[in-house]
C-alpha cells in the first residue's frame, strides 16, 4: 500500500531548514549525486522551474562562470545571482521559448532539466497522460537546445505513454536511465528519465 501523503513531510521541513524554495531540490541533489551531470561553467535550461529550487542547486554548481535559464508558466521570484535568468512562458509555445532563449544568448546548452508537472486530478490515466505530453515536449526542446554530448533530465509520471516517450529519448542519446529518487514520494508515479550523450542529428534505430 502506498504511504499516505503528508503535506509537511521530512523533505518539506528539510527544504525549509536549508533555504530551498521547494522540496524538489532534494530530487535534483540525488540525481546529481548519482550521475554527476552538473559541472562548473555549464549553461543549463530548466523547464518547469517555479518556484526555483532546481535553479538554486544548478546555480550553485555551475557557479559564476556558468549560466542558468528557468522557464515556467508561473512567475519565478528573482534571483540575486546575475547568471540566473527566468522567463514566463508555456513550453508548448516553442517559438516564444526558443526566441527568448536565443535573444539571451542561450543558443546551445550543456544540459536541459525538466521537473514539469501538470495540475493533477487524481485520475491516474489523465495525470500520467498529461505528464507524458509535457515530458515529450521538454525532450523535443532539448533536441533543439543541446550541444552534442549534452544531457537531458525529465520528470515523468509512469503510465501508458511512458515507454513510448522513453523509446523516443533513447533514439537521440547515447545512454538513457530511469531513476526514482528516494525523495520522490512513495505514493507517487513520478520518476526521472536521465539521458546522457546527446547524439545531435544522429538517430539510433
Ligand atoms: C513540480 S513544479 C517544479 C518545481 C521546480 N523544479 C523547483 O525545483 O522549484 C512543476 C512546474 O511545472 C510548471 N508547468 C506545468 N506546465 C507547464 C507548461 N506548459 N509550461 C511551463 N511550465 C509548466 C508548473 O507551473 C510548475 O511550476
Amino acid at each position: 500500500m502506498p504511504k499516505p501523503y503528508q503535506v509537511q513531510d521530512k523533505y518539506f521541513q528539510l527544504a525549509k531548514d536549508k533555504g530551498y524554495r521547494a522540496r524538489s531540490a532534494f530530487k535534483l541533489l540525488e540525481i546529481q549525486e548519482k550521475f554527476r551531470l552538473l559541472k562548473p561553467g555549464q549553461t543549463i535550461v530548466d523547464l518547469g522551474a517555479a518556484p526555483g529550487s532546481f535553479l538554486q542547486i544548478i546555480a550553485e554548481i555551475v557557479g559564476q562562470r556558468g549560466r542558468v535559464f528557468g522557464v515556467d508558466l508561473q512567475v519565478i521570484d528573482p534571483f540575486d545571482e546575475p547568471n540566473v535568468k527566468t522567463l514566463v512562458a508555456d513550453i508548448f509555445d516553442k517559438d516564444q521559448v526558443m526566441d527568448i532563449l536565443k535573444a539571451s544568448g542561450f543558443e546551445k546548452v550543456d544540459g536541459v532539466t525538466s521537473d514539469l508537472a501538470p495540475k493533477t486530478s487524481g485520475i491516474k490515466d489523465l495525470d500520467t497522460g498529461l505528464s507524458a505530453e509535457l515530458t515529450d515536449q521538454a525532450f523535443y526542446l532539448s533536441t533543439l537546445l543541446l550541444k552534442q554530448g549534452g544531457f537531458f533530465v525529465g520528470k515523468i509520471f509512469e503510465g501508458s505513454e511512458f515507454q513510448k516517450v522513453l523509446k523516443r529519448v533513447k533514439g537521440r542519446f547515447r545512454e538513457v536511465k530511469v531513476f526514482k529518487p528516494d525523495s520522490s514520494r512513495d505514493r507517487s508515479y513520478e520518476t526521472y528519465i536521465v539521458a546522457l550523450g546527446f547524439l545531435g542529428d544522429r538517430i539510433k534505430t
